[in-house]
């Protein structure tokens, strides 16, 4: 019996030993092309020498050091790339080691500002439905998953949750995609109306939203009235891109393609592509300023942020995805995997949706297509795919509740920038194996 309190209890999992491009191999020697990234995080795949040559250089000149003591080159360097990229207004960075700790310094970041500038009566947090920040208890309140939530709710901050932006289930009869928009924008206004405008903090999203939904992008104009209703009231925004960030949708920022930037930005996973453990809350000068004004310190903190060694890692995986130019093949690539999608699954009967944006695709498995019903969740679909597609040699991210957090199935594809065609060919061809063994199954 393993001693390790692995993720399921009754479940057994191959045992990982080597990485080969967008390959995992395991102890048997069996490959698996890992076409969601683990969890849309290896953007590299899983053996570039240049980012493993780079965690050697810095581990065996420093691998770490406690950041209330030291900064290091680094860590200055990582900082000075990325606010450099970063959508205006973004000035500063704070380091951490995942995704839920970004979300987590996010808050605590919105929440000390407005003590900073004399508005210490907000507090509210209002979040999105179907939505997915993070499982450390801060950012699992701010999430808005009905499944993932429920047996922790009596431990959660309270946080207002309205409607995703999900135009293939959320879009009205007759409305356009536009107005549809817009409508989602006012159903946030009186949300905040609701709760007291001044009593409001901050309002976080995901751009296009990753596990909970399948890669589902906003409509066009939703973002910028958001920007608008955040600004009218004095509200952050907080933009978690922890999945789709780091160039998964095409450009280094999700935001970009809404044309709007944030108060605080969440970025992890493709930061470091796996390499190392990091995360990081990127910071507009307005938050910056006011705290560096004020008290002077964040009061927040923990034993690895800013870990040289990881700092090494991200560093080196983002100077490679800009010197290979691989934002240009998320794009091409992209395409490649939608026209491929579309070929080998438009049309199946349990399809209902393909979306997304770059190497960030999204399948919505329905039972039956014209009323767009999902299967029943007692057939836990979304679990039997996961295991029909490692039996076919094929990482994917498929994942259940995904219109209300019980009904719905669909599986998110994230797959390295660094595939070339036949992979998109091996990734269409076993995912639609894997979808037909197990409906086949069901
Ligand atoms: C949008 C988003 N935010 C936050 C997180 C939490 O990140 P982590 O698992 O690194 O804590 C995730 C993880 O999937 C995510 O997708």
């Amino acid at each position: 019996m393993s001693h390790v309190f692995h993720r399921s209890l009754t479940q057994s999992y191959p045992t990982a030993v080597k990485g080969d491009g967008p390959y995992l191999i395991d102890s048997t020697g069996r490959r698996y092309l890992d076409a969601s990234g683990g969890a849309a995080v290896s953007c590299l795949g899983h053996s570039d020498p240049e980012v493993i040559e780079a965690i050697r250089n810095q581990v065996g000149q420093l691998a770490y050091a406690h950041t209330s003591f030291f900064t290091t080159q680094v860590m200055e360097d990582l900082a000075d790339f990325l606010v450099a990229r970063a959508p205006e207004g973004i000035e500063s960075v704070y380091f951490v080691s995942g995704g839920s700790e970004a979300v987590e310094a996010a808050l605590k970041l919105a929440r000390q500002y407005f003590i900073e500038i004399g508005q210490p009566q907000r507090k509210h947090l209002i979040a999105r439905r179907q939505s997915y920040h993070g499982n450390t208890l801060g950012a699992l309140a701010t999430g808005g998953n009905e499944w993932r939530r429920k047996q922790f709710e009596p431990l959660l901050i309270n946080v207002s949750h309205v409607s995703p932006c999900y135009a293939y289930r959320e879009q009205k009869t007759g409305e356009t995609a536009e107005a549809m928009g817009m409508r989602l924008a006012a159903e946030l206004e009186d949300e905040i109306l609701r709760l007291g405008a001044e009593n409001v903090m901050a309002f976080v999203a995901e751009p296009v939203v990753g596990a909970t939904l399948g890669a589902v992008a906003a409509v066009p104009g939703y973002f910028k009235r958001v920007r608008e209703v955040c600004d009218r009231h004095g509200i952050l925004l907080i933009l978690d891109e922890v999945m789709c960030g780091m160039g998964r949708t095409g450009t280094l920022f999700a935001a970009e393609q809404e044309g709007i930037t944030a108060d605080l930005i969440t970025i992890a996973k493709g930061l470091g592509a796996g390499y190392q453990p990091i995360g990081a809350t990127l910071v507009s000068k307005k938050i910056r300023d006011a705290i560096a004004h004020g008290s002077g310190f964040f009061q927040h903190g923990h034993t690895y942020i800013g870990h040289a060694t990881a700092c090494a890692a991200a560093l080196a995986v983002q100077q490679v995805i800009e010197s290979r130019n691989l934002l240009a093949c998320v794009n091409q690539l992209g395409e490649g995997l939608r026209t491929r999608l579309l070929d080998q699954l438009g049309n199946h009967p349990h399809v209902g949706d393909i979306r997304g944006r770059g190497l960030f695709q999204g399948i919505e498995l329905v039972a039956d297509r014209d009323s767009k019903a999902p299967f029943d969740p007692a057939l836990k679909l979304h679990a039997r795919l996961k295991k029909a597609a490692m039996a076919q040699g094929l990482m994917c991210y498929p994942m259940g509740g995904t219109v209300d957090g019980q009904y719905g199935d669909h599986i998110l594809l994230a797959p390295p920038f660094i595939l070339e065609d036949h992979h998109l060919d091996e990734i269409a061809d076993k995912l639609l194996s894997a979808v037909d063994i197990t409906l086949k199954d069901l």
